[in-house]
């Protein structure tokens, strides 16, 4: 393979590329495709553009519409979107629901193009989505790659763990089509070893782990089948599976393997560290009058609601920190983030001491993007919004590097 080329689905503002080009210029993207159905402007895409040029391929358009279009490659990555794997919604519809609907998307381009590797990422929960069939869509996922000839491997990865400033944990998963040398090796390794030898994968040789070295493991693991001897199509997927997926997990030929791994953690960095430490425009300090807004948002709760049938229950939950600890990684940034809130941050200005919001340029270091990157001429609460949909770029670039050795490239 001469270089790698890329295509890059759901791009976002390009946290994929921008990771993958600094790990290696091996990567070259060929065509991306980014495109927000709920709005008229195409900020994320503009953004995009504004970094890697304007191009006839860089698309912007609904991908159902442009997967058509899309060239033949050697790596397809994409952070699809994830709102309906919540498990926060009691009656998720999981990848059957609306925006879920968005995996047979990415399945209908690797049917047509079989490019030989594949990088995913997603909400943490979507291993254990939906909530009443556990594991159900994750399985189906696993189903659809291996009708395609490709191995899997996955990690939910918590970035704080690997030296970063938020503790975002995401699901990265990494596939590779029968193919390539790293598929034939962990093929010959589990036909000869089995069970064992899948293990001795993930806790060493895998993409992922490469990526991002374990320590130790569970002693608890879960074996899964998920070829035609246990499920004769998908449908019966969808109806029979459940499984538990633990953090770390391979399937080959049909045969998953899964276990919780302990990260060989590396130090985070602290909030305190990342924040702008000269003066910050006033419109980021919380004023007065918010005050109670704020206090309420982030204070314990044990009140009556009323739910829309008009009957009452108890609501209840507990405080969070506010304003935010300084010396440790900040939590998940979310796209609501600056929108007064329970989720949004509130830190104290290190220059002046008073209480504010985090600026979108720290919003931007969480995610280990360069300052200003999505200051392309974008309201001012999409910035925040375009980084609490984005990934953390270091971690891309780990991968990247892994994924460079395994394709000897
Ligand atoms: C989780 S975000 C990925 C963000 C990206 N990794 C980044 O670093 O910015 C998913 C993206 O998919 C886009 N999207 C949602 N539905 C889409 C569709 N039908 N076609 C193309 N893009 C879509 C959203 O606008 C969003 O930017």
């Amino acid at each position: 393979m001469e270089g790698i080329r890329t295509v890059e689905l759901f791009a976002g503002v390009g946290g994929f590329r921008l990771g993958l080009e600094a790990a290696s210029d091996k990567f070259h993207f060929v065509w991306a495709d980014q495109w927000e159905p709920s709005m008229r402007e195409q900020y994320a895409f503009e953004c995009y553009q504004a970094h890697f040029g304007n191009s006839e391929n860089h698309v912007c358009q609904d991908i159902a519409k442009a997967k058509s279009d899309v060239p033949d490659h050697d790596l397809l990555v994409g952070g699809f979107p994830c709102q309906d794997y919540s498990i926060m919604k009691k009656n998720s519809a999981g990848i059957e629901g609306a925006k879920g609907v968005l995996w047979w998307q990415i399945d209908d381009i690797l049917k047509e193009k079989r490019p030989l590797f594949v990088v995913l990422e997603n909400v943490d929960r979507i291993i254990r989505s939906p909530a009443h069939q556990r594991g159900r869509d994750f399985s189906m996922i696993l189903r659809s790659f291996y009708e395609k000839g490709y191995a899997v491997e996955w990690r939910v990865i918590n970035a704080a763990d690997y030296g970063n400033a938020q503790r975002r944990r995401r699901t990265f998963i990494v596939a590779y089509h029968n193919k390539t040398r790293c598929f034939q090796d962990l093929a010959d390794g589990v036909c000869t070893k089995g069970l064992k030898y899948m293990h001795r994968y993930l806790m060493e040789h895998a993409v992922l782990t490469k990526a991002f070295p374990v320590s130790s493991h569970s002693r608890t693991y879960t074996e899964s089948w998920i070829d035609e001897l246990a499920y004769i199509d998908m449908p019966d997927v969808a109806a029979k599976q459940k499984a538990y997926f633990y953090n770390a997990g391979v399937m080959m030929n049909g045969r998953i393997y899964s276990v919780d791994v302990c990260p060989c953690r590396e130090r985070a960095i602290p909030l305190g560290k990342i924040l702008e430490k000269g003066p910050v425009d006033p419109r980021f300090f919380i004023r007065k009058e918010d005050m109670p807004q704020w206090v309420y948002a982030k204070g314990a709760k044990h009140e009556k609601r009323k739910r829309r049938d008009g009957s009452v229950y108890w609501f209840n939950e507990g405080a969070v920190r506010f304003p935010e600890p300084l010396d440790g990684p900040s939590r998940t940034m979310l796209t609501s983030e600056a929108q007064v809130g329970r989720t949004s941050h509130v830190v104290a200005d290190p220059m002046t001491g008073r209480l504010r919001t985090l600026t979108p340029i720290e919003c931007e270091r969480l995610n280990g993007f360069p300052d200003g990157w999505t200051n392309t001429g974008m309201p001012e609460k999409m910035r925040y919004f375009c980084m609490g949909n984005a990934l953390v770029v270091p971690l891309v670039t780990r991968i990247g590097l892994a994924l460079i050795e395994a394709a000897g490239q």
